[in-house]
Parts: structure tokens; C-alpha cells; sequence
């Protein structure tokens, strides 16, 4: 297979643009379901999900909206550690089904500081959906409603998912090689 360079690192093919696409359509099949008449809104984690979330919303038949959000981390007190901020966030989630859409969870840091930060809004529901997950990395407790693909803890990229902002514009995902 085609190995690619980014800067001094070289990747190979690992998720095929129609494999995800394919994906994609099983995840918004389970949402047009699941949503039905409660006007979701998707809340795309920028930057990596741009690519994920354009392709998922594409697929959404049923009403609902869209925004997207920047999560910045500052340090909380000692006990809460690192919190993640979200950015850009306008819309009142009172009472709304909210469905996050996020590219990777890895570590779970990020998910587990933001999902509670969110449930002070008074959503409705919340629900998490990532394109991938490595599991093995995973040291927090994140409920995870929808993924698309369980990959080992390898870096990835390709498909919105970036090596030192580089490598986002790939249409499809890219492993690294060691
Ligand atoms: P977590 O907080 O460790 O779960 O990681 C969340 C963020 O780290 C993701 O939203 C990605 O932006 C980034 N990340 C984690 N693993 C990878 C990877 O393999 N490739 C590119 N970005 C990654």
C-alpha cells in the first residue's frame, strides 16, 4: 500500500473513504430513528470533526440544527484538573437533545471534563458520537453512544484528524507507521 510523509513521520492506508462512508450511514440511520420529531442539535468539536460531521450531517433526514464549538482547556482547581471550555457556543440548550460529534476519543480527558461542563446547560439528552475510539488508551470513563470504528492506540490521521495541523484534507484515514 501507498505510504504517505507527513513532516518525519510516514502513515499508510487504514480507513477507506468508502468504509467510512458506509459507516456514516449505518450511525445516521440509528439518529433519523432515534431523533424523530425532537429537533436535535449537533454540536461539532472543532477542528478535527469538520470532515465527520459534514459527511454525518449530510445523511440527517430529520429536523435538526447545527453548531460548532472550540473546546479550550483551562486549569480548573486541583481537584477538577484540566476543564475544557467550549467556544462559540450561543445556542440556549434548555430542554434540547444534543448530540456531540467528535472525531476521536483517545484518552477520554477531553470528553470526560466537557460532557458534565454540558449537562449544566439543561439538555435534554446528550448524546456522544465519535468517529473512533482506541479503547486501549482510554483512562476515563466516557459513555460513548455511537462509533464509528474501534482502532488500536496508534496515531492516526487524514479525515479532518491532524499531525501538527498537518494532513486534515486527506479524504480518507491514515495509520501511522512505527
Ligand atoms: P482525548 O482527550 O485524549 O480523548 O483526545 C481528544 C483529542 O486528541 C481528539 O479530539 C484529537 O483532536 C486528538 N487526538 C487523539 N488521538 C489522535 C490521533 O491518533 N490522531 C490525531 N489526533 C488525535
Amino acid at each position: 500500500m501507498a505510504s504517505i510523509q507527513i513532516l518525519d513521520k510516514s502513515f499508510v492506508p487504514y480507513i477507506s473513504k468508502e468504509k467510512i462512508q458506509l459507516r456514516i450511514e449505518e450511525i445516521a440511520n440509528d439518529i433519523n430513528q432515534k431523533f424523530e420529531g425532537k429537533k436535535p442539535i449537533f454540536l461539532a468539536i472543532l477542528n478535527g470533526s469538520f470532515m465527520f460531521v459534514s459527511d454525518l450531517f449530510k445523511e440527517i433526514t430529520i429536523e435538526s440544527e447545527i453548531s460548532f464549538v472550540k473546546l479550550i482547556s483551562y486549569e480548573g482547581t486541583s481537584s477538577t484538573g484540566t476543564v475544557k471550555k467550549a467556544l462559540g457556543l450561543e445556542t440556549d440548550l434548555h430542554d434540547r437533545h444534543v448530540i456531540i460529534v467528535e472525531d476521536i476519543v483517545d484518552t477520554g480527558n477531553t470528553m470526560a471534563s466537557f460532557i458534565p461542563d454540558l449537562e449544566k446547560s439543561g439538555a435534554a439528552t446528550i448524546t456522544l458520537v465519535t468517529l473512533l475510539h482506541k479503547p486501549d488508551a482510554t483512562v476515563k470513563d466516557v459513555k460513548i453512544d455511537y462509533c464509528g470504528f474501534s482502532i488500536p492506540d496508534k496515531f492516526v490521521v487524514g479525515y479532518g484528524l491532524d499531525y501538527d495541523q498537518l494532513g486534515r484534507n486527506l479524504p480518507e484515514i491514515y495509520q501511522l507507521v512505527d
